[in-house]
């Protein structure tokens, strides 16, 4: 027979296709990788094998292609790794009830990783977690594979036998602007030829690599990122609360301030901290510190801000029926946005889940509305599962007692919203520019 002399693709394995895995997996194959999308669901790789993408926000041109031409192949078939080249982990890194990082989902697929760890495979973890998780947890569970990959080998000696980095996700799900690959991507290695090798996959799909010297650095790097968001949204919900009491408008201050054109950066007050990242990655640093004797103040200040903004929003929406006469016990509340951000359809750590359950709990009725989340179901802490999102017509919105816009979702008409609702509870500013009287609509 005769031979072909097209080289074989490149072949990556992506594991965990939730929102950082599934994007990851379609823009490889799209540059002509060939892609083993690899997940324990399989409710979730049969709907990606039929060309069907389950979340709203992921860019899914061209699944039904990439899988047809076998660019792109969903499996639960972990054994598909041995013919991998590359292998990048995008699982959960949740925190317990205690706030001390889970990691059970890195142990679960490094021992999977390991069990079928080839030589010359690349292993990188992409999941945010504290510095040194890459060398102190999954290192030693792929080298029981019997293969090594020694730290900080010299980049003259021996070839590791496989290769070890990590490389934080940036992702940001619903940006339109700015595409997964111009984000530029980092990559750090547990030894300098490990760095070479996931800077050279990594180059295959974004236009920017950015290699570091270690993967304690790109580990450390991303949680920076995160607890510099976090602190940042605390102080300005802090200064939200100073200004509502001496009675500045905080969003015309912060609007002022950010004419500066050099070392300032905007970051604005809301309902709380939400999503799968920000509330949750700088506890891993703050678990991970108490090892070297040391506290992480700024995160734990950040922490009990931010925790406290949803109270504070229930507290204004009290105050608000309180000075129409109406009491919170009994009152008809429909929430706006669940999502924990605008225009996405992800429900993790939402602070609209928590404004519910707060005023449930004193005895208001709930409905809500969000055109991104049909059902927010059940999660480890809530269960909403009885509610589904009402329509939002001038006959609902004039049945409530107050309409509370927790997620400002581009499709809400804000002008109709505040035609129609008795009482209005803004925590986005989404009703700036709209002439209301101060009595309808609260700004909090
Ligand atoms: N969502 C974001 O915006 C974002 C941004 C940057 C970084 N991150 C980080 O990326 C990581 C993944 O987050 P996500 O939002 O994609 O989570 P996700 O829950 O959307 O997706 C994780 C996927 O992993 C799968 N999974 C769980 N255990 C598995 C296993 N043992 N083997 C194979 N698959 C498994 C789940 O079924 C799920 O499909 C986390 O560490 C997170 O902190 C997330």
């Amino acid at each position: 027979m005769k031979q072909s002399n097209t080289p074989e693709p490149f072949t990556v394995a992506v594991i965990g296709l939730g929102y950082v895995g599934l994007p990851l997996a379609l823009e490889f194959a799209r540059a002509g990788c060939r892609v083993l999308g690899l997940d324990i669901d399989a409710s979730k790789t049969r709907q990606l094998q039929e060309g069907h993408c389950y979340l709203q926000q992921v860019d899914a041109s061209g699944l039904k292609d990439l899988v047809k031409q076998g660019l792109f192949r969903p499996s639960t078939d972990f054994k598909c790794l041995r013919q991998a080249q590359a292998v990048a982990i995008c699982v959960p890194t949740p925190v317990t009830e205690a706030r001390e990082p889970d990691l059970s989902y890195i142990v679960e697929t490094s021992r999977t990783v390991s069990r079928y760890l080839e030589r010359g495979q690349l292993v990188v973890l992409e999941s945010t977690t504290y510095p040194g998780t890459t060398e102190e947890a999954v290192l030693p569970l792929l080298e029981e594979s019997g293969l090594q990959c020694p730290v900080n080998a010299a980049s003259d000696g021996p070839a590791p036998d496989f290769f070890l980095a990590f490389s934080p996700e940036r992702v940001d799900p619903g940006n339109k602007k700015i595409q997964l690959r111009e984000i530029p991507k980092i990559v750090g290695g547990v030894n300098p030829a490990s760095t070479e090798r996931a800077r050279q996959l990594y180059q295959r799909v974004f236009d920017t690599v950015i290699p570091v010297s270690s993967a304690r650095v790109a580990e450390m790097s991303k949680l920076l990122e995160n607890i510099y968001r976090s602190v940042n949204i605390a102080l300005v919900n802090e200064l939200k609360l100073i200004c509502q009491r001496m009675d500045i408008d905080i969003w015309e201050v912060i609007e002022a301030a950010a004419t500066k054109p050099f070392g300032f950066t905007p970051f604005y007050p809301g309902p709380g901290l939400g999503g799968h990242c920000i509330p949750i990655d700088p506890f891993y640093l703050a678990w991970k510190v108490r090892q070297y004797d040391m506290t992480t103040r700024f995160i734990e200040l950040a922490g009990e801000i931010n925790t406290a903004m949803p109270y504070h929003i229930v507290q204004a929406v009290a105050d608000a029926l309180n000075t129409r006469g109406q009491a919170l016990k009994g009152a008809r509340i429909l929430v706006l946005g669940v999502a924990y951000k605008k225009d996405v359809d992800d429900t993790r750590e939402s602070p609209a889940l928590k404004i519910m359950q707060l005023l449930q709990e004193r005895g208001a009725e709930i409905a809500y509305n969000d055109p991104h989340v049909p059902q927010p179901g059940r999660t480890r802490r809530y269960d909403f599962s009885h509610l589904k999102s009402v329509p939002l017509n001038e006959e609902n919105l004039k049945s409530f007692d107050c309409v509370v816009l927790v997620t400002d979702h581009s499709a809400y008409d804000m002008a109709e919203i505040v035609r129609h609702a008795p009482l209005v509870i803004d925590t986005r500013n989404a009703t700036r520019g709209i002439d209301c009287a101060s009595t309808k609509v609260v700004r909090c």
